[in-house]
């Protein structure tokens, strides 16, 4: 899926990508917190050419999709992983140029503290981008299914919040609190409309049965029932649109 978000919101990508890139020197060193299975590093890395870049993650699975991905890229050199709880101490991953950290901002336990640790992984002058999302993208705004989609994307959210995830958070507020200038904010309101990118049906299908597994037993049986025949109907849909928001944030340490 995070794969899919990177190929299928593509405009939005390669947009962000490029305002990364401005706010950096010629050879950055760039970190990719909560890297996942690269999009952002994988990105950066292309988009500059005289980049090192290194991608912290938890998840060992996703570090090894990482690494075989830039090695298959003729990245290799260029891009080193390392596996880390950023909930816990912080390998020695600095100074950096450039701190990137998308969607997964919200993951961490304590924004606070990944804020001063960020903060002390710059070089001064260095910058923090901060990019998150709202939730899963949305498909069915224009059909039939919109409301139930609307009450899927609310029982999303009470879970998220349930357990604790930081979402929704005002992360200016936050970098200007520790120590950082607010350079710039932003939100991006993606809409895809027909003729849809290649893999977006896939993109509907993985979202929706997702969201079918987390709210198996929060949705009444009809509304399982209904989210199941979207999924298998996705196909031959025409009406189909994507629409997801993501805000992004900078904040430079001062030099
Ligand atoms: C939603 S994914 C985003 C991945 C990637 N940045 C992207 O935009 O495609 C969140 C990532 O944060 C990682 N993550 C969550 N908690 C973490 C922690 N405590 N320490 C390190 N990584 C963590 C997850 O393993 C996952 O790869």
């Amino acid at each position: 899926m995070l794969d899919l978000d990177a190929e299928v919101l593509h405009e939005y990508f390669r947009e962000v990508i490029g305002w990364a890139g401005s706010l950096v020197p010629e050879q950055p060193r760039i970190v990719d917190l909560g890297a996942g299975t690269g999009t952002g590093t994988i990105a950066l890395a292309r988009h500059l050419p005289g980049a090192r870049l290194t991608a912290v993650d938890v998840d060992v699975e996703m570090l090894g999709r990482l690494h075989h991905r830039a090695v298959e890229s003729g990245l290799g050199d260029r891009v080193r992983t390392v596996q880390a709880d950023l909930d816990g101490d912080w390998p020695e991953i600095g100074p950096a140029d450039l701190v990137w950290a998308s969607a997964s901002m919200h993951h961490l336990a304590d924004p606070a503290r990944t804020l001063t640790q960020v903060y002390a992984t710059l070089r001064p002058g260095g910058a923090f981008m901060i990019t998150e999302l709202d939730g899963f993208p949305r498909f069915l705004t224009d059909t039939d299914g919109a409301a139930l989609e609307e009450r899927c994307h609310a029982e999303l959210a009470r879970m998220r919040q349930e357990g604790g995830l930081h979402m929704g958070e005002d992360w200016g507020a936050r970098l200007k609190a520790a120590g950082f200038e607010l350079e710039g904010e932003r939100r991006f309101d993606i809409v895809v409309r027909p003729p849809m990118p290649e893999n977006a049906v896939r993109y509907a299908q993985i979202t929706l049965e997702r969201t079918r597994d987390r709210l198996a037993d929060r949705l009444t049986a009809d509304e399982l029932a209904a989210l199941d025949t979207y999924v298998a109907t996705l196909p031959n849909r025409d009406d189909l649109t994507i629409s997801a928001t993501r805000d992004v944030w900078i904040g430079r340490r001062p030099a």
